[in-house]
C-alpha cells in the first residue's frame, strides 16, 4: 500500500430505497480502515456518496409522486443520517446530481468522443430494466432471463453511444495478470479473468431520452443522457479534483481502495479500468469486492421481509457494539450471515464477558486498592511476559491483517490479548495481593492489566470509536492521548502515572437472551406473533425453532477424557481419538485436526455424544461424535469447567 497517502471509496448507493446493513456494512468498513490509516499518519481521504440518476431512481420517483430530484433529496438523508449515527467520518460525500460531478462527467465523454473512443450505432439487444444492462442473447440465463436477477428481459433496437471498451481487453487482462493486488481476493480476480476470457463487447453508453430522462445529457447529442454506470464510475476521481483541480487531483489519486460489494465486480473491475484507460488516468491500485450479508441463510430481500434496519440495529444494542460485529464476523471476501442470535452471542462473549469485564475489574480494584490512582508506570516482570506478549502480537497482526484485508483476524487477536488479560488478571489474584499487603506486586499487577487495556483499546478505537473512548478516558487518558497513534501503542508504560481513574458505568452489559423477541433490525419485528411463527420454516436461523424436553433427552452427552490421538492417514483434518468414557473405550474420528494437535488433547475431557449410530470416516469408524464450537475460522472444544471423571452424564 503507497504510504503517501490512503484514498478509501464505498461504493456510492443507489438513492431508490433506504440504506440496510449491506450499505452499512461496507460504509463502516471503509471508516475502520480509514481511522486506522489516519492513526498510522498516513494523510486519508474517505470517499462515499450517493449515485442519483438513472433508471432505479426514476422509478422511485413516479412510485412516490415526487420528481427525481425530490426523490434524491429526500432519500440522500437517510444516508447522511446513518453515516452520522454509525460515526462515519468521511471527507467527502458526492451526489452525483451535483455540478462539480455533471460538468466533468461531460467534459469526459466529450473527450472521448472527439478522439474516437466513442461513436454511434444501432443496437439491438436484450434489456435488463431493475439491472439497466444490456445482454446479449448467449449471454441470457436459462429461460432466457437476465443473467444477474433473473428477471425477464426485453428486445430492444435503438441507437445508441459506445465506448469502445473492447479495445483495452488484451491490455486489461495483462495489467491484471501483472497487478495480483488489483482485484481482491484472489478469487474474484480469478472471476473477472474469466470473464474476460469472452470476447468483450463494446459498453452502451447512453440511453434515449425517450426511454430514460433522469441522467446527464451527452455533451454530443442533446438526445441523449449517460448510462448511469459511467456517469457513477466518474465520482471516485470527479470528487477529488478530476479536470478541474489538478493538485488535488495528483494529490489523492490513484485510489489505494475501491470497497465494494461481489455483485458489482464486472463494473468495477473491467468497464472502469478501461474507460480510465482511455482517458489517460492511471488505474486505482486495489477494488476489494467483499461477500453479501445474508439473514440466516437467506437473501436479504424486501419479499422475504427480512431487511436489517442498520438504524434499528444501533438503537437497540449500540453503535459500537453493531460495528465491531459487522467487522468481526465477516470474513473478508466471503458471505456472512446475520442473525440476532449471532449478534448477542457475539456480544456477550467478547464485548460483554471478555474487554467489558476486563475493564470493569481493573478499574474496580485500581479504585479499591490504589485510591483510583497509579503513583508511577510499573515495569513489567517475569509474570507479566506473557501479557507483554500476547498484547504485542496483537498490535502486529492487526497491522499486518489490515494491508492483507483480514480484519477480522486482527480483531481476533486482540481479543486474544484481552482473554489473556483476564487470564492474568485470574492468575495474579490481585485482591490476595492486597490481602497479603505485597503493595508492589499489587501495583504492577494492575499496572500491567491497565496497559493491556491501553492497547487493547487503542487497536479496537477505529472499530468502537465511542465506547473506546470511554474506556481510555476511565483508564485516566485525556485529550490528545484519547486518540491512539499507532507508532507509539506498543511501547510498555505508556499509562500516565498520577491521574485519577474515573468510574465507569458498564461498557457492554450482558444481553440476556429472553429479551430477543423478534429481530429488531428487520421488518418482522412490526410483524404479529402467527407470522414470526409462520418464517420459522423458511429461515429457522432467525427464528428458532422450539424442541420439547423429550427431544434433548434423546441425545445422550458424556464426558470423556482423550487417551490417545493421531492422525487419519490421507485425511488432513481429521484425527482418531480413542477416549475413555468410563465403563468403556471408544473411538472418534474428528474433523479437528486444522484446530488441535495431537499433543494437545490427550488428557482434555471433553463432551461427546455417546448414542449416535457409529458411522465410517474414510474407511475409519468413529464410535460417537464430540462437541465443539465453531465461530468464522476459529473451533473450540467444549471442556469442562472444572474436573469430573469420564462418563458423568451432562443434561
Ligand atoms: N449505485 C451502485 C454502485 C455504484 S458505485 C460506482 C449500487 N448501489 S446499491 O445501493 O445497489 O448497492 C451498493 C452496495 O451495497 C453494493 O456494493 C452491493 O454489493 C452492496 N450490497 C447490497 N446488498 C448487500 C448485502 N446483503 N450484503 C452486503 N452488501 C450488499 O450498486
Amino acid at each position: 500500500m503507497p504510504d503517501s497517502h490512503f484514498y478509501i471509496t464505498t461504493p456510492i448507493y443507489y438513492v431508490n430505497d433506504q440504506p440496510h446493513i449491506g450499505h452499512a456494512y461496507t460504509t463502516i468498513l471503509a471508516d475502520v480502515l480509514a481511522r486506522y490509516h489516519r492513526l498510522l499518519d498516513v494523510p486519508t481521504w474517505f470517499l462515499t456518496g450517493t449515485d442519483e440518476h438513472g433508471q432505479k431512481v426514476q422509478e422511485a420517483a413516479v412510485r412516490n409522486g415526487l420528481t427525481p430530484i425530490e426523490q434524491c433529496d429526500r432519500t440522500v438523508v437517510r444516508f447522511q443520517d446513518l453515516w452520522k449515527k454509525l460515526e462515519i467520518t468521511h471527507d467527502d460525500f458526492i451526489r452525483t446530481t451535483e455540478e462539480r460531478h455533471k460538468t466533468m462527467v461531460r467534459k469526459a465523454l466529450q473527450e472521448l468522443y472527439d478522439r474516437g473512443e466513442i461513436y454511434g450505432a444501432d443496437y439491438e439487444g436484450w434489456y435488463c430494466v431493475p439491472c439497466e444492462r444490456f445482454f446479449m442473447e448467449k449471454d441470457l440465463a436459462a429461460g432466457g432471463v437476465c443473467p444477474d436477477c433473473k428477471r425477464a428481459v426485453q428486445k430492444l433496437v435503438e441507437r445508441n453511444y459506445f465506448f469502445k471498451m473492447s479495445k483495452y481487453q488484451a491490455w486489461l487482462i495483462e495489467h491484471i495478470e501483472q497487478h495480483p493486488e488489483f482485484i481482491q481476493p484472489a478469487h474474484r480476480r480469478q472471476e473477472t479473468l474469466g470473464f474476460l476470457r469472452q470476447p468483450l463487447t463494446d459498453l452502451c453508453i447512453s440511453r434515449p431520452k425517450s426511454r430514460l430522462a433522469w441522467g446527464i445529457e451527452l455533451p454530443f447529442d442533446a438526445n441523449y443522457v449517460t448510462y448511469v454506470w459511467f456517469d457513477a464510475l466518474m465520482n471516485y476521481v470527479t470528487a477529488v479534483g478530476y479536470g478541474a483541480d489538478p493538485a488535488t487531483f495528483a494529490k489523492w489519486w490513484p485510489a489505494s481502495y475501491h470497497l465494494i460489494g461481489k455483485d458489482i465486480l464486472t463494473t468495477h473491475t473491467v468497464y472502469w479500468p478501461t474507460m480510465l484507460k482511455a482517458l489517460g488516468v492511471a488505474l486505482p491500485r486495489s477494488i476489494f469486492a467483499h461477500g453479501w450479508w445474508l439473514v440466516g441463510r437467506d437473501k436479504m430481500s424486501k419479499s422475504l421481509g427480512n431487511v436489517v434496519n442498520p438504524m434499528a440495529m444501533c438503537e437497540q444494542y449500540g453503535v459500537d457494539a453493531f460495528r465491531y460485529f459487522l467487522m468481526a464476523e465477516m470474513s473478508l471476501g466471503n458471505d456472512a450471515s446475520f442473525t440476532e442470535e449471532s449478534f448477542i452471542n457475539r456480544y456477550n462473549s467478547d464485548l460483554a464477558n471478555d474487554l467489558g469485564n476486563l475493564g470493569s475489574r481493573v478499574i474496580k480494584m485500581v479504585h479499591r486498592f490504589l485510591g483510583g490512582t497509579f503513583t508511577a508506570p510499573v515495569a513489567p516482570g517475569t509474570d507479566e511476559a506473557e501479557l507483554v506478549k500476547v498484547t504485542a502480537a496483537a498490535i502486529e497482526s492487526m497491522q499486518r491483517h489490515l494491508t492483507s484485508m483480514q480484519l477480522e483476524r486482527g480483531i481476533a487477536d486482540v481479543l486474544a490479548a484481552v482473554r489473556e488479560g483476564n487470564r492474568y488478571f485470574d492468575k495474579m489474584a490481585p485482591w490476595t495481593l492486597a490481602k497479603q499487603g505485597k503493595t508492589a506486586e499489587l501495583q504492577r499487577v494492575l499496572y500491567s492489566a491497565a496497559e493491556c487495556l491501553r492497547i487493547v483499546s487503542g487497536l479496537l478505537y477505529p472499530v468502537m470509536p465511542g465506547k473506546m473512548t470511554e474506556l481510555r478516558r476511565a483508564l485516566g487518558l485525556a485529550g490528545d492521548e484519547i486518540e491512539p497513534h499507532m507508532a507509539t501503542l506498543g511501547a510498555w508504560g505508556g499509562l500516565p502515572a498520577g491521574r485519577t481513574l474515573s468510574d465507569v458505568p458498564p461498557l457492554f452489559p450482558r444481553i440476556e437472551k429472553t429479551e430477543l423477541k423478534a429481530e429488531p433490525g428487520t421488518e418482522r419485528q412490526t410483524e404479529t406473533t402467527a407470522k414470526t411463527a409462520k418464517t420459522t420454516d423458511k429461515n429457522p436461523a432467525v427464528v428458532h425453532e422450539l424442541i420439547e424436553i423429550a427431544d434433548f433427552a434423546k441425545v445422550s452427552l458424556k464426558t470423556a477424557k482423550i487417551l490417545t490421538a493421531e492422525p487419519v492417514p490421507d485425511a488432513n483434518k481429521l484425527l482418531k481419538l480413542l477416549v475413555d468414557l468410563g465403563t468403556e473405550k471408544r473411538q472418534i474420528v474428528a474433523g479437528i485436526a486444522t484446530f488441535y494437535t495431537p499433543e494437545q488433547l490427550v488428557g482434555k475431557t471433553i463432551v461427546v455424544v455417546a448414542n449416535l449410530k457409529p458411522a465410517q470416516l474414510r474407511g475409519v469408524e468413529s464410535q460417537g461424535m464430540l462437541l465443539a464450537a465453531k465461530s468464522g475460522k476459529e473451533l473450540r472444544l467444549l471442556t469442562l469447567d472444572g474436573d469430573l471423571p469420564p462418563g458423568a452424564s451432562i443434561g
